[in-house]
């Protein structure tokens, strides 16, 4: 299914009134890892600003250590820093990464703003080298986006 085509789906998703904000992001979690087939860790970060920390949200995909990440500290903590999208097409080129399993080549981690902070993202491992373009940027920007008004 292309990523557009998803879009009803995940707008169904996070329109349940009846499922709790946790529900539906797991939901959508679930979704992406199972119809994207080069999304095989699909989850969302968010960001404690006291402690300057990110901690794991919902998430589909095999279970991690990384529940807490440092402000700083891999490809998701500079995203906490910088505000960017950070597309990293091989992960062993990067010095400042966090292993989560010996199996992922690339990940994507888009940030997730509300009223203009940012608030946590969503990171997307691949075990595939090199599969995220701009598509998957405005992609997910686009879920972020209509998380946000969740929260
Ligand atoms: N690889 C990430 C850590 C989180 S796991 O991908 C789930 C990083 O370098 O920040």
């Amino acid at each position: 299914m292309t990523l557009e085509a998803l879009k009803p789906r995940v707008s169904h998703i996070l329109n349940r009134t009846d499922h709790t904000t946790d529900q539906r992001l797991q939901s959508v979690c679930e979704l992406l890892q199972t119809e994207i087939p080069y999304y095989d860790w699909v989850g969302f970060y968010f960001a404690n600003h006291d402690s300057r920390t990110l901690h794991l949200g919902p998430y589909a995909g095999a279970p991690t250590d990384h529940t807490v990440i440092p402000f700083g500290k891999g490809i998701c903590g500079q995203v906490a820093e910088s505000n960017s999208n950070f597309v990293v097409p091989d992960v062993q080129a990067q010095d400042n990464y966090i292993a989560c399993s010996i199996n992922v080549k690339s990940e994507i981690v888009v940030p997730l703003f509300k009223n203009g902070k940012n608030i946590g993202q969503i990171d997307i491992d691949s075990n595939f080298p090199d599969p995220f373009g701009k598509q998957d940027e405005t992609f997910l920007e686009w879920i972020n986006e209509n998380v946000a008004k969740l929260l």
